[in-house]
């Protein structure tokens, strides 16, 4: 990600904080409608899910700067992740729920540079995910 990008994430994410919880109603409904196979892997009762959701999201974007940080916390996540039955494929997926939940609930849109700049950090955390994962597994 270039600074611009990160600073560009951090702004679009202080308009879209103050409506998070549409954010990750929107993100659940999203991805369970396109990958409803995923469905069984979560809890019956979403709300503490959707708070944890929006918790994270807010410590990753506030350490976009220095994700080094967090490897830590994103290797542990990765790793739950594994036990959850999350797979490397399911990224792509969970990726697209962000994004349009990001673009429908964010006040008036994502323009398409914050819209790159958000598959950009998806993509990041997504590879430091998926070689904890990969290594975890071998
Ligand atoms: C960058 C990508 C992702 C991030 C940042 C993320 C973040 C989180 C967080 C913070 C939790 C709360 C529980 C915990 O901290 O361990 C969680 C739970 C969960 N995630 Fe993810 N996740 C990501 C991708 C995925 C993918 C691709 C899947 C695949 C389907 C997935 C499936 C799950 C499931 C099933 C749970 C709930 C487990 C339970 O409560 O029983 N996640 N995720």
């Amino acid at each position: 990600m270039t600074p611009n990008q990160i600073e560009t994430v951090k702004d679009s994410f202080q308009r879209v904080a103050p409506v998070a919880s549409s954010l990750s109603l929107t993100f659940y409904a999203e991805l369970f409608r396109i990958a409803p196979s995923v469905r069984p892997y979560f809890p019956s009762e979403m709300h503490s899910q959707r708070v944890k959701l929006v918790d994270t999201l807010s410590a990753v974007v506030l350490n976009l700067h220095q994700l080094h940080a967090l490897n830590d916390t994103i290797a542990g996540l990765a790793k739950r992740h594994v036990e959850y039955g999350a797979r490397p494929e399911h990224f792509a997926p969970v990726g697209h729920a962000l994004i349009y939940a990001l673009k429908q609930t964010t006040p008036n849109g994502l323009t398409p540079v914050e819209t790159e700049a958000w598959v950009a950090a998806y993509g990041e955390i997504t590879d430091m995910m998926v070689d904890t994962m990969v290594n975890s597994a071998a």
